[in-house]
């Protein structure tokens, strides 16, 4: 008998359940005899032996829910190696959880730390295969994640309600898209949405260009204008800064909740136009997974339970070319997938007159 277990690790997203049923669903029709155990709270569940065995009902009916049926919660990587506050290993454990338990293998939903960890228990000798989860799309190793174009949608979605709402009043409107250190997911919203200006991490913007785009659109009699900017987005002069200098800088300055206000702010002062900013946070991750997340998430999970009935351990399952592959997860721990500002998407962004503040 194969015993797999399985968690979902780090911030969730739309199409958890979606990719859980995919590895239940072609594990169960794959093998004669397996059984599959579903830790609570991602690595917490392992840690701390919290987990049930699965019946495979629980892999039925759950393709278009949104969240996590395991449950999820942030274990930070660069803490794996600290005992918690009990004095316990938290690495000892897991490897003690999943001895105990006589697995043989364990299958990890999640993002970039949570691939970190996967790695890690790698090296510790724990059969691993990893899932590439994230609204992000940061993941290196796979040209998608699941999760990302449900949250392109939601994005694009209310880049397109402020549509209508900055026609009639004629103001600045900015929206705030999430996606950590990288732009993908405010790249391809703004681009949807059809944001005048795009603002990402890649593309360190310069707020007197930002003013001036929008000083010109004004000009040229435009009623509104939409910047979309990536949570992670940074000015010229911030990117050179060291980290450190960066943080002792912003001590010094006036707080604002976000990156969008103060570049609203300054966007006021510079244009003396009136400014809104919208941030739609956490919905972005909520919701069903979109068509295309259901698709990926149900071969990503076929594809590792295959890997797992060929006892092919040690990989991240992604997609390149449409095609999916694995990827060794010591070439996928610790890289970040960014958006080069040479790609082709840009150029063609930037053909149509989108500003990316430069
Ligand atoms: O990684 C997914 C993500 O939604 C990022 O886009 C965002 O920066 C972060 O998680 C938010 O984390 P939390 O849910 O812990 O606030």
């Amino acid at each position: 008998m194969k015993k797999v277990g399985i968690l979902t690790s780090g911030g969730d997203c739309q199409s958890l359940n979606a990719t859980m049923r995919g590895v239940g669903k072609a594990l169960y029709h794959l093998m004669e005899d397996v059984e599959i155990i579903g830790f609570h709270k991602g690595y917490y569940g392992l840690m701390y032996e919290d987990y049930h065995v699965m019946s495979e009902k629980e892999f039925s009916g759950i393709l278009i829910e949104g969240g996590t049926i395991l449950g999820t919660s942030r274990q930070p990587f660069k803490k794996m190696r600290e005992p918690d506050e009990n004095g316990m290993d938290k690495v000892e454990a897991m490897k003690r959880t999943y001895k105990k338990l006589g697995l043989d293998c364990l299958v990890v939903l999640g993002g970039n730390g949570s691939q970190k960890t996967a790695n890690l228990l790698r090296e510790e000798g724990l059969h691993v295969i990893g899932l590439p989860k994230t609204i992000d799309n940061d993941l290196w190793g796979t040209d998608m994640t699941f999760g990302f174009q449900s949250a392109v949608n939601i994005a694009t979605n209310a880049i397109d309600c402020i549509h209508t709402t900055a026609a009639s009043h004629g103001r600045v409107f900015i929206v705030e898209v999430m996606g950590h250190k990288v732009g993908w997911l405010t790249l391809h919203a703004g681009i949807a949405g059809g944001a005048d200006i795009i603002l990402i991490p890649e593309i360190p913007y310069d707020i007197e260009k930002v003013a001036e785009a929008l000083k010109k659109r004004e000009q040229a009699g435009k009623q509104f204008s939409i910047i979309a900017v990536a949570e992670g987005a940074i000015s010229k002069e911030d990117a050179m800064l060291t980290k450190k200098e960066r943080k002792k800088k912003k001590e010094k300055q006036e707080k604002y909740p976000s990156i969008a206000y103060e570049i609203g702010a300054k966007i006021q002062d510079l244009t003396g136009q009136e400014v809104r900013v919208t941030v739609p946070g956490h919905m972005q991750r909520g919701g069903s997974p979109c068509p295309y997340d259901r698709v990926l998430s149900t071969r990503l999970g076929a594809m590792a339970a295959k890997l797992i009935l060929k006892e092919e351990y040690g990989y991240l399952v992604g997609v390149k070319n449409n095609e999916t592959v694995k990827i060794p997860l010591e070439e996928v721990a610790g890289k970040l997938k960014m958006v080069s500002p040479d790609a082709s998407i840009i150029k063609e962004a930037k053909l149509i007159g989108i500003n990316f503040g430069e």
